[in-house]
């Protein structure tokens, strides 16, 4: 069955399917339509009608004088058009609307507040203890420096800082490359190593000297290929961790964008039409209907649903990263086994000294001519080699459950895009089972969609809110999740798994060196899940 009205004179009629399948509707509906519909319409003049609407609208706007004493034609209205008599002034609607916008804001923030919180709290966690991790490894790299090579001074840890301070920029997103700032480690540390290991007494070179051999080290490979592995390997590491810093933060931009939608003038009328027409008959108790709310939220968020899929592949994008932050993957795992690295390379250059030495001299000429004396490099550093052998260990590091905890939690807000709608509805009081419920024109029995006039499809929400293309604010968001899933390291996880599930024993070789904390237990005192 269908029913019709019409409007306004110049309006077009707005049919409503009336599906009434059931029996004859029970006497207690009856009563409650009639109860709800009373005062606009039972008694339409009465001086009383609108005394219910003008205390409801106090609470909204206190003191305010728009509420007519009884009920009038309306026919100012824009939105809450009546077919009889209204309680309702142009001002009113307006106000309604507005406060229509605000529910919907607050709705979105309160949806959205758990994710945001599990995002930004992470970044921040994972942000500090990446630098835990840094300050660490240069730690352990000092340590190495003071206990095996004390001879080059202070310098060295000048160099070493550098590197460090340089790591932490670059994974706070900072425009360096990781290559430069190991050949100027290097670079830095070969006249020190010439001049105090290979030529113990050799008078600190000057800077001419300098430059010649800082020149030398890359021509000569004095440091063999650990300057090569040492950018593979820092290089793959800390891209891994800089995009998923990155992907945090992005996430983060996501939510706080859809937190601060602009909503389009359709949605504000659909709104106020849902949430409050209601009110200018008399309605105070009307409640829309879940499939009249789903309809308008979905209109509202149209460019919101877009993100969805993006949404999806973002976490799955996060997931992937994450299990590929393994073996060099793993910034933990290649920071804070530099130092020993950084040791091979100066052994390198110690068993080839003579070979250096000489071309050196030919090299950069005024290089005293000196018996080339092979230095003792302690056999200790040979035992700390075999202790420091990379092994296998079952436990999960700090950092790797943290973030596997992380993805778990981001995964049960995978459908957060898709089911918006519903949780607005949800905390907006609609009718569940749309039965009695207010369907923006009136109070129905049994809520059914409008079917479009047109003869067009009927799909949730295509006729409520108005949908259009994506605001502008999304497509953007858009475009940078379509970039992070792409960037999102797809080699990282396949090359990791090679070295994935090793992760260096953090027990002996830093106490062999000397170093007062274990990395393990300071990470552990330092990260204590929040
Ligand atoms: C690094 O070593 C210095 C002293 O050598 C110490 O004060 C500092 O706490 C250490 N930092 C970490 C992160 O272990
Ligand atoms: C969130 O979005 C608002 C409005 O778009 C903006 O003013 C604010 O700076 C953003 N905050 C964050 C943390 O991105
Ligand atoms: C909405 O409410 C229903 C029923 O209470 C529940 O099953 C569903 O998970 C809720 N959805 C959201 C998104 O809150
Ligand atoms: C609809 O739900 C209300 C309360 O949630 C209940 O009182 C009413 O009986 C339900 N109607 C139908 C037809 O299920």
């Amino acid at each position: 069955m269908s029913v019709c009205y019409l409007e306004q004179q110049e309006q077009p009629c707005f049919c409503f399917e009336g599906r009434r399948a059931g029996p004859a509707p029970s006497p207690l509906l009856v009563l409650i339509l009639l109860t709800l519909a009373a005062p606009a319409f039972a008694q339409p003049a009465g001086e009383a009608a609108c005394r219910p609407v003008r205390a409801a609208f106090q609470v909204l706007q206190p003191g305010a004088k728009w509420v007519p004493e009884s009920p009038v034609p309306g026919s100012d209205l824009q939105v809450c058009i009546p077919k009889g008599s209204t309680c309702c002034s142009r001002r009113m609607e307006e106000k309604y609307q507005a406060v229509a916008r605000q529910n919907m804001e607050q709705l979105l923030q309160s949806a959205s507040m758990e994710l945001k919180f599990l995002i930004i709290q992470n970044a921040a966690v994972f942000q500090e203890a990446f630098e835990i991790v840094v300050r660490h490894a240069r730690n352990f790299t000092n340590s190495m420096f003071r206990n095996h090579y004390k001879s080059m001074g202070p310098r060295a840890l000048k160099f070493v800082g550098e590197l460090f301070t340089d790591v932490s920029l670059y994974i706070l997103g900072s425009d360096i490359s990781v290559n430069d700032m190991i050949n100027e480690f290097f670079d830095s540390l070969f006249p020190l190593v010439y001049s105090h290991l290979i030529n113990p007494g050799f008078p600190d070179p000057s800077v001419e000297m300098t430059e010649c051999l800082r020149a030398a080290r890359r021509d000569l490979k004095a440091f063999g290929n650990y300057p090569k592995m040492m950018m593979t390997q820092v290089s793959k590491s800390l891209q891994a961790t800089r995009v998923f810093l990155q992907a945090l933060n992005l996430g983060i931009e996501v939510i706080n964008t859809t937190d601060h939608l602009k909503l389009s003038k359709e949605c504000g009328r659909a709104l106020l039409k849902m949430w409050y027409c209601s009110h200018c008959q008399g309605l105070l108790l009307a409640k829309p209907c879940a499939g009249y709310c789903s309809a308008v939220t979905y209109g509202c968020l149209a460019g919101v649903g877009e993100i969805d899929r993006h949404w999806r592949d973002y976490i799955s994008s996060l997931e992937g990263l994450t299990k590929g932050m393994r073996g060099v993957y793993d910034m933990e795992h290649v920071l804070l086994n530099l130092f020993s690295l950084v040791r091979d390379a100066i052994i390198y250059v110690q068993k080839n000294g003579g070979k250096i030495s000489a071309t050196v001299s030919r090299l950069c000429g005024h290089a005293q001519q000196r018996q080339y004396r092979s230095t003792n490099y302690p056999e200790d550093l040979f035992i700390d080699k075999k202790v420091l052998k990379v092994t296998h260990i079952e436990q999960e590091e700090t950092l790797l459950s943290r973030r596997r905890e992380l993805i778990m939690k981001l995964k049960s807000h995978s459908d957060f895009y898709s089911s918006l709608s519903e949780y607005i509805c949800n905390h907006s009081s609609a009718v569940q089972n749309d039965t009695v419920c207010w369907n923006g024109q009136e109070v129905v029995e049994r809520y059914s969609p409008q079917i479009p006039r047109n003869g067009a499809k009927a799909q949730p929400g295509n006729h409520e809110g108005k949908m259009k293309g994506p605001e502008p604010v999304i497509s953007q968001i858009i475009d940078k999740l379509k970039h992070i899933n792409q960037v999102c390291c797809r080699p990282a996880s396949r090359d990791g798994s090679r070295v994935g599930g090793f992760q260096i024993s953090l027990t002996s070789p830093m106490l062999s060196l000397g170093s007062a904390k274990q990395p393990q237990a300071a990470l552990g005192a330092e990260l204590v899940p929040l």
